[in-house]
């Protein structure tokens, strides 16, 4: 496996890759990588291409109360992770390689970027289009793979590269889960044993949407509420949004129309989780 940090190198790499035919997908993390990371990297791999993995933990998008400074790192075992996966190239920037000087030009997302993570988070999915617009301009792939586990970050990305003409294609993979449903996460190793245990409320009351749902409510607040109410009472965790919204774009609705997102964010103690779920609905006839 090659690795380097800076920009140059990398470009000198790809270069010569591409000049032999080879496509190049790109896996963006920003590291101490679990299962769900290596899900997307093995999706990479099946497609044959040229698999680079970007390794930065990109300052832009934490707020000034997040958690940046304590985000998990290790570099070294990552970088045998990504190793051992068959991954051809891994790039790790360092914070002055990518910021040199304080930025000043952005790439911003409307709309999508300031509803549920976005309204949580204030400037959150501009540091994450600024620094995956960099990372596209640096690498240059042709496919790149995003998990569904930050779905309204997969739809801004598809929806930057949609708006700018990007020629790149998008490809989203699934939430990887623990045996006991809770959605992999590199903030999971924050957690509590008791947190760890009540946290699986969020992938169980997603379980009942879908099944209240297929049991014919079509309402999305009387399906809001019933959420809240579960997770209230079940749970000492503390609800930053519950939201039925439409899977394509994010948009409110009243009414429960295939497909919907079901999407969750709430706060154990000081680390925020979140969790998804689309739901297709069966049409009645
Ligand atoms: P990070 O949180 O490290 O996640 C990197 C990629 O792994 C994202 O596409 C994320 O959706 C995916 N991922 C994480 N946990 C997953 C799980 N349990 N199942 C499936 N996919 C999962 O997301 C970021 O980094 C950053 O915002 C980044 C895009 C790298 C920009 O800085």
């Amino acid at each position: 496996m090659k690795r380097t940090s800076h920009i140059s190198e990398l470009r000198e790499m790809i270069a010569q890759e591409k000049n032999q035919g080879r496509v190049i997908a790109l896996v963006p993390t920003m590291g101490y990588l679990h299962r769900g990371h290596l899900t997307l990297i093995e999706r990479a791999k099946q497609t044959g291409a040229f698999v680079v993995v970007s390794i930065f933990v990109n300052p832009l998008q934490f707020g000034p109360n997040e958690d940046y400074s304590r985000y998990p790192r290790d570099l070294e075992r990552d970088a045998s992770l990504v190793e051992e996966s068959g991954v051809d190239l891994l790039f790790h920037p360092t914070t002055e390689e990518m910021y040199p000087r304080p930025i000043v030009t952005y790439v911003e997302v409307g709309q999508l970027d300031s509803m549920l993570c976005g309204a949580a988070r204030p400037g959150h999915f501009r540091g994450v289009t600024t620094v995956v617009s960099k990372l596209f301009h640096i690498v240059q792939p042709d496919l790149a793979f995003f998990g569904q586990k930050d779905y309204q970050q997969y739809l801004v990305i598809r929806r930057m590269v949609s708006d700018l003409n990007l020629p790149i294609k998008i490809c989203p993979v699934p939430i990887v889960r623990e045996e006991d449903g809770l959605a992999l996460s590199s903030r999971n190793v924050f957690l509590t044993p008791e947190q760890r245990q009540e946290a699986l409320i969020l992938s169980r009351s997603l379980n009942e949407a879908e099944e209240i749902i297929q049991a014919g409510e079509r309402s999305a607040r009387k399906l809001e509420t019933r959420l809240r109410e579960r997770i209230t009472q079940e749970s000492q965790g503390d609800i930053d949004y519950v939201e039925v919204r439409d899977a394509e774009d994010l948009s409110e609705i009243a009414d429960i129309k295939s497909p919907v997102l079901i999407a969750l964010a709430v706060r154990f103690g000081s680390t925020r989780l979140i969790d998804n779920k689309v739901v297709e609905v069966e049409r009645h006839v």
